[in-house]
């Protein structure tokens, strides 16, 4: 007998402190991870200047507000006002 049922191992994830790592830009495919590591790396803290380096907020602009909300908070960890 085959007892592949009511097993509730696997769709609830633990419980971790990793950020979710969510969609900035859905038209150029950039996630938040991937905004944050190269807006930092490349110290693109105004929203041209993080355009340039993600490819985000380059097409339809929906992102626009999500991506400055990122970049008010990496200026803020950096000290810029
Ligand atoms: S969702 Fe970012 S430009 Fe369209």
């Amino acid at each position: 007998m085959t007892t592949d049922t009511a097993t509730q191992d696997s769709a609830a994830p633990a419980a971790t402190k990793k950020p979710i790592d969510k969609a900035v830009c859905i038209c150029k495919k950039v996630r938040t991870n991937e905004f944050l590591t190269k807006v930092k790396a490349h110290k693109a803290y105004t929203i041209e200047e993080a355009r340039e380096v993600t490819g985000a907020n380059t097409g339809c602009g929906a992102c626009y507000e999500y991506a400055e909300s990122l970049l008010a908070q990496v200026r803020a960890e950096v000290g810029i006002t």
